[in-house]
């Protein structure tokens, strides 16, 4: 089966091409350059932008791909949760594509996508971003689902922080997720309070490099909970607080890197252990990790120590994978088509607050 895919939920234009658990192509065009500006996204902005790009980065997959849309088996796109404005671009688009061929089409929940992320290895070099002609069929990012374990996933993005319980594939439960800010979000916004441009994840990941993460002591908020949940709103307040009582620790260069390793130490320090905790009470012996704050080299050194700990198997999603993108997708979309589950109709809507249960 060869499977066109699109997503479009937030700023990240993407289109892959999918066949047979193969990633042929994964076009992504960011758009964090325009919002950076902004300190933030910009909805009315990511929209046009993904006006403007959906279709040279689709014609760029396809080529890559070294597919016709003729060839084409299936379409399938981001449905939520998301932006609406954005979302409805790209899920929109595909429907249309698929109506056109005449051929099956599926709605993918965003986080279910990132969900399954991990299953989808990248031989290394990365294809991903190189050249597509001449690349081995063996270099292509490739899911195996063979190798599938029941899981404890924790998926940390932008927008949301969660942990699943994956029973078989395809079938999970959501055991916890924040009740106010995302990892992700804590990430930006404490980085914008120390004048670091959006996103200021990858820059406190950075900078932390060179920090000492004992500097400053932060909360640990629910660590000691009993739930799987997170909440990270109070430690946005109280890194607020320090700053504003230690104004001058922003112009030394070297505080600030103390500071980002403080601020990471702490968000890191929750998410491993209250995922090591609920594989413990749950009984599972593999952990999964997805979404953009999987890329912070922290939080993959610190579940792989943990992990190694408790005898367990890790499978942190690819890098160039755990930020938005349409292989993702695909792939989930591909392995919804194999168990034969329900396609979604043509004049279906987007669901902008589309919650994964
Ligand atoms: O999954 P994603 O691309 O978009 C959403 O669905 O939200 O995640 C984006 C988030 C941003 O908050 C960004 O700051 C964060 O992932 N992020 C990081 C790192 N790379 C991306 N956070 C910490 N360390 C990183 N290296
Ligand atoms: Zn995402």
């Amino acid at each position: 089966m060869t499977l066109l895919a699109i997503e479009t939920s937030c700023d990240e234009t993407s289109a892959a091409v999918v066949r047979e658990g193969k990633v042929l192509a994964n076009i992504v065009s960011s758009q964090i350059k325009l919002h950076a500006e902004y300190g933030g996204v910009v909805p009315e902005l990511a929209a046009r932008e993904h006006l403007r790009n959906l279709i040279p980065v689709t014609q760029t997959a396809l080529a890559e791909a070294g597919v016709q849309a003729g060839q084409l088996d299936a379409v399938a796109a981001t449905q939520g949760p998301g932006l609406p404005n954005a979302l409805i671009v790209g899920f929109k688009a595909a429907q249309a594509v698929a109506f056109a061929l005449g051929k099956p089409f599926v709605g993918i929940n965003h986080h279910e996508a990132h969900l399954y992320s991990p299953w989808i290895q990248t031989a290394s070099p990365s294809p991903l971003k190189g050249e597509r002609a001449g690349v081995r069929d063996e270099l292509l990012p490739c899911a195996d689902f063979s190798k599938f374990q029941p899981n404890i996933s924790l998926i940390v993005s932008g927008g949301h922080t969660m942990i699943v319980l994956v029973e078989s594939e395809l079938n999970h439960r959501v055991l916890g997720g924040t009740i106010d800010d995302a990892a992700g979000e804590c990430f930006d916004k404490t980085g914008k309070l120390m004048g670091l441009a959006y996103p200021a994840g990858p820059e406190i990941d950075r900078l932390a490099e060179q920090g000492n993460p004992a500097a400053f002591d932060f909360p640990r908020p629910l660590l000691h909970d009993a739930s799987d949940d997170f909440s990270f709103s109070g430690l946005k307040t109280s890194v607020r607080y320090f700053i504003r009582d230690h104004p001058e620790l922003l112009d030394d260069a070297e505080k600030i890197c103390d500071l980002c390793a403080s601020v990471q130490a702490a968000i890191v320090e929750v998410l491993v252990k209250k995922t090591i905790r609920a594989a413990k009470r749950n009984g599972v012996r593999c952990v999964t990790a997805s979404g953009g704050v999987t890329c912070n080299r922290a939080l993959r050194h610190e579940l792989a120590r943990a992990c190694e700990r408790e005898g367990f198997t890790l499978r942190l999603a690819d890098k160039a994978l755990c930020t938005d993108n349409a292989a993702m997708v695909g792939i989930l979309a591909e392995r919804k088509l194999l168990h034969q589950l329900p396609l979604s109709p043509l004049d279906e809507e987007i669901k902008p607050g589309w919650v994964l249960t």
